[in-house]
């Protein structure tokens, strides 16, 4: 945990970190079918490449999100009382809570914001964005949703309202029995009265949704196979690049895309700080992500059932895209 935006995106990650890395590479690769984390896709190089992606004419859910936020953001804060604390999940860039914080200006207070992002990239990037707001502080977490969440919680004031803020569809990759648990634990965290923004991609075409993770100029992949080069380089493993090959799918059963990175041949893989040997058949794959797509209704079913009511929900019809604003109970 650290409680500065000070970290490099260049500098070597914390022994821990790197050690966290090996365990779950270690575990999730002996899995069936082969996982790694989503998470694992945000080192510096992974948190430029989807800021990339966001501006991809293919991937329409950072502006359809920002197309709302910039409408509503004053109907969105207008519950909460001051003095507010914003604390965002997996803040990227930081644009989308800058829009917030300019809709809390007008009260003449002082904003308090806490990011919480595994990557250090993205906190200095958000930092950055933020930079110019003189209303807002700003304490950055480099840490794991649920570690950031709890931790922060702890630092609020003792009067005022506080807003989670999940967006991007971030929600998205978790499985819903983790979503109902991991929305729980968000609800455990906070006061009867603050709130939680939560940003969800809806169920659109199957062409649409496919491009949005596969694009034309091969940036998903690039991002998607950029794990190889994290392990290579934090792990020392000897994946070859040129025998993965980048895959999305649609899952229609379970409604999410998949991304995938197939072996093109038989090969084995050495993993040495996770002390493991991977064999892959040729055609075998390892699970990197997936984006759950949902139905409006089926946000405010999901997050009801965890201590939420629902207070106003915003879409984007061009891009099917939801914004809902719950009430902690
Ligand atoms: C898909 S991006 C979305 C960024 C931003 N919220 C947006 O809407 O554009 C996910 C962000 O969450 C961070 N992240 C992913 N998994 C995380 C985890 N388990 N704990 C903390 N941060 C995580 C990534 O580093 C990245 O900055």
């Amino acid at each position: 945990m650290v409680n500065s935006l000070i970290p490099s995106s260049v500098a070597a990650p914390p022994v821990e970190a790197v050690r966290g890395f090996a365990r779950e590479v270690a575990r999730d690769l002996a899995l069936t079918p082969k996982q790694i984390q989503s998470k694992y896709l945000y080192d510096a190089l992974g948190s430029s490449l989807f800021e990339s992606i966001c501006r991809l004419p293919w991937y329409r859910i950072t502006r359809a999100e920002a197309r709302l936020l910039t409408r509503r953001a004053s109907e969105m804060v207008a519950p909460l009382e001051d003095p507010v604390t914003l604390l965002e999940l997996g803040c990227g860039s930081g644009e989308k809570v800058a829009l917030l914080a300019e809709a809390l200006r007008s009260r003449r207070r002082r904003v308090a914001i806490h990011l919480i992002d595994i990557s250090p990239t993205a906190l200095e990037l958000s930092e950055r964005t933020l930079g110019s707001l003189e209303h807002v502080s700003v304490v950055g977490h480099r840490a794991t949703y649920e570690e950031g969440l709890r931790h922060a919680a702890r630092e609020r004031p003792p009067q005022g309202g506080l807003l989670v803020l999940f967006l991007g569809s971030n929600i998205g990759n978790f499985d819903p029995p983790a979503s109902h648990d991991f929305l729980s634990e968000i609800r455990h965290a906070l006061r009867p009265g603050d709130g939680l923004l939560l940003g969800a991609d809806l169920v659109k075409p199957v062409k649409e949704l496919l491009l949005a993770y596969d694009d034309p100029l091969s940036v998903t992949a690039a991002f998607n196979k950029n794990v190889l080069v994290r392990m290579n380089r934090e792990l020392g493993a000897n994946f070859d690049l040129t025998s993965f090959e980048h895959r999305a799918i649609w899952n229609p059963g379970e409604r999410r895309v998949e991304m995938h990175l197939v072996s093109l041949v038989e090969q084995i893989v050495r993993i040495p700080r996770a002390d493991v040997t991977v064999a892959f058949e040729k055609g075998e794959s390892i699970w990197t992500e997936s984006s759950y797509k949902y139905e409006p209704h089926e946000i405010v079913e999901l997050v009801s059932g965890t201590g939420f009511r629902s207070h106003a929900q915003w879409t984007d019809a061009e891009a099917r895209f939801s914004l809902t604003l719950f009430v902690a109970k």
